[in-house]
């Protein structure tokens, strides 16, 4: 048995609010945790297991952009797509919080406060990208450009996802805003910088030497290679208009960077359900008075979110003083699907919402099948054909198989009631030594954070109870030899109690099925390896299938789907241009446009773009130049119906002077087309 601690707070990265979740986000992080937390629960550990929506940062707003909504839309639609598509997934969060509730605000706004009165923060005043196009500071997402460290061409401002470094927007070469497309200028602004170098030292004997051998080595060897590229200054807040507060004098108008208020989300989210359960919060998160009561934390997250788990947040949580420090982080590394990254861009994913409806009642063969390829150790890969495999010979042929046969045997010689064991065999005492150690095995493997190696032991658990049927053949030995029979059946359903204790963690709706069958309870972790779950003479329930063969055309349809989305792609998918800066109602009243009549039209010499019309606009017959000659000959736009901003300054064009401007409707790939009433108006109709 593993020594473990008594008291546990798991967290599982806080997904950004801006979009549904995919495979890749469950593979990466909640499918783990969600095995690890399941296991702690049937050990009797005190466990609080926090997620809940990151809803801040520029994922939020430039999300909102895109769908033209505001980015309170954005977040409510999705964090409530998300909580649910994790409950009906099995995903067992204690609570699923949200960064946006006041009650974060508050905690990230006193964790900021409690860091600035330290004299934690160095007051900078530096120069930083800015977009005047936007009249928006460039932090974060709001500028790409190349990664200096791994040549990545579109590392964002404050990360490179493909080499992991945690980058200033001034690191990148040939930055770009994502907001204009065009380069930024340089524009003197005042941040709160939290100096990681500072703290150089003391990570290099926390990480380095505390957590040589302990945590997985992809994290650590990320670790200590930033770690030798010497940490640096971080600004802990941004000119953003989309997040917490800061809470200081002079500050006004900027926000927190994101990943100073998200992981704080775990706390937030803590306290949230420790109010609501009366429970106390603080020991899950401070240290207590003897250190051994301390809490485990351990942050399950992908490997995009290393350097701020490993780093940043130990370093804030160090400088606080008050909390304890993740016992490890075993991140995933990226899974991918049928030979390609995951994108959300391109529709190349398979999205877990999606998968619940066309797949209800299996939610465990994804579990199983996902559980099964994780990215452990390096990147791995998803294919519709492994998990129809996965379900027909394996959850099927060896898990659903073993136990229908034995309660269906166990109805038909014995009506349902468990038999009382006669003598052992040779054979049957190896089957019982094996049962035996397979519990042990499985936990070994789990809480080394070895998941794929715990659900092939759970399977080989179920086999061994197949093939002890297949090799026994009760089937054909009931006539001749009952009493041998009794003792195989008992044994049998032995494993069948077990498997329902150790399979919990992987197929908890399986699990559920199965201990409705044998009529239990659930039993705890401590039990499993014992052959004497089921008393003699116990009832067990009718059999149930557990899990239903999947057919060829049922995994076609699906991968005819993501073909469909590869065909979409290379057509172009349509897309729609960022949305603009947000206007005051003032702001457009102050807009006069009305629908005029286009009485001559005529090509603009020495220029291919412009037409020069007259239009009659009510008030006046006006000259405007309108860019639209590539696309309209003039004779075909005399006589139109359109709309003019009649109060746009004059402005000179080619030695001409256009009154105004002609509205026109322009999709990303800049076709255009008139904006025109629905039917004929009199000229000079306002428009608002
Ligand atoms: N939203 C981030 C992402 O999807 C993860 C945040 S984890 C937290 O990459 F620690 F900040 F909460
Ligand atoms: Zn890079």
């Amino acid at each position: 048995m593993q020594k473990l601690n008594n008291r546990y707070t798991i967290t599982a990265a806080l997904p950004y609010a801006n979009g549904p979740l995919h495979i890749g986000h469950i593979a990466g992080a909640y499918l783990p945790a969600d095995i690890f937390v399941r296991y702690l629960r049937l050990r009797k550990k005190e466990v609080a297991f926090m997620c809940g929506s990151d809803e801040h940062g520029a994922a939020i707003t430039i999300r909102a952009k895109k769908e033209g909504i505001t980015p309170n839309a954005i977040i409510d639609k999705y964090h409530e797509l998300n909580k649910k598509t994790f409950e009906k997934f099995g995903i067992a969060f204690d609570m699923y919080h949200r960064t946006s509730e006041p009650s974060h605000h508050e905690l990230s706004q006193e964790f900021f406060t409690k860091l600035y009165e330290k004299g934690e923060f160095e007051e900078r005043e530096s120069e930083q990208y800015y977009d005047e196009e936007f009249n928006q500071f460039l932090a974060d997402r709001y500028i790409t450009g190349k990664c200096p460290k791994c040549g990545n061409e579109s590392a964002y401002g404050d990360q490179c996802e493909k080499c992991g470094s945690s980058l200033n927007p001034t690191d990148l070469i040939n930055p770009v805003s994502t907001l204009s497309g065009k380069t930024p200028i340089l524009k003197k602004t005042t941040h709160w910088f939290l100096p990681l170098d500072k703290y150089q030292e003391w990570m290099e004997k926390w990480l380095v030497e505390g957590k040589k051998g302990k945590w997985k080595s992809n994290v650590y060897g990320q670790c200590s290679s930033w770690l030798n590229q010497g940490l640096q200054a971080r600004a802990m807040t941004r000119d953003l208009d989309w997040g917490v507060d800061v809470p200081l004098k002079g500050a006004e108008g900027k926000k927190l960077y994101v990943w100073l208020d998200a992981p704080i989300g775990y706390i937030s989210a803590t306290k949230q359900w420790a109010k609501d359960t009366g429970n106390d919060w603080e020991k899950f998160w401070k240290k207590q008075e003897n250190p051994e009561d301390d809490s485990t934390l351990i942050h399950f997250i992908g490997k995009d979110n290393i350097v701020f788990h490993c780093i940043i947040f130990p370093v804030i949580l160090h400088a606080h003083g008050d909390y304890i420090l993740p016992e490890n982080v075993p991140a995933n590394e990226f899974l991918n699907l049928e030979g390609h990254k995951l994108s959300t861009s391109r529709n190349w994913a398979v999205w877990l919402h999606e998968y619940l409806e066309s797949f209800p009642g299996k939610e465990d063969v994804l579990r199983y099948a996902l559980a099964a390829t994780l990215p452990e150790t390096k990147d791995s890969e998803f294919t519709w054909k492994d998990f129809q495999t996965r379900n027909n010979s394996e959850l099927v042929a060896i898990f659903g198989n073993f136990i229908n046969r034995a309660v269906v045997l166990t109805h038909k010689y014995y009506d349902g009631k468990v038999p009382e064991r006669g003598e052992w065999f040779d054979y049957d005492q190896e089957i019982l030594n094996e049962l035996k150690g397979y519990p042990d095995l499985i936990e070994e493997k789990i809480v080394n954070y070895k998941f794929r190696e715990a659900l092939a032991a759970m399977m080989e658990f179920a086999r061994l109870g197949n093939k002890y049927l297949a090799e026994t053949e009760p089937w054909k030995l009931q006539k001749e030899n009952p009493e041998r029979v009794k003792t195989i059946m008992n044994l049998a359903l032995q494993i069948a109690a077990n498997l329902s204790i150790v399979c919990e963690p992987f197929l908890p709706f399986t699990a559920t099925k199965l201990r409705k069958m044998l009529n239990i309870e659930a039993y705890e972790w401590d039990l499993a390896g014992s052959a004497d779950l089921l008393e003699a003479g116990h009832q067990i329930n009718k059999a149930e299938l557990l899990f239903e063969k999947i057919e060829d055309k049922t995994v076609e349809e699906q991968v005819n789907k993501l073909e469909e989305a590869k065909k979409a792609n290379a057509g172009g998918s349509p897309e729609v241009t960022p949305m603009k800066e947000e206007i005051k109602f003032e702001d457009f009243m102050k807009m006069d446009m009305r629908v005029g009549t286009i009485l001559t039209a005529e090509k603009v010499k020495k220029s291919n773009k412009l037409l020069k019309l007259t239009i009659d606009t009510g008030i006046d017959k006006r000259t405007i130049l309108s860019g639209i000659a590539k696309h309209f000959k003039a004779e075909e736009v005399v006589g139109k119906q359109v709309t003019v901003l009649v109060n746009l300054a004059p402005r000179p064009m080619m030695g001409e002077v256009s009154e105004g401007m002609v509205l026109m409707a322009e999709d990303s790939e800049g076709n255009l087309q008139f904006m025109q009433p629905g039917a004929e108006v009199n000229p000079g109709s306002t428009i608002s």
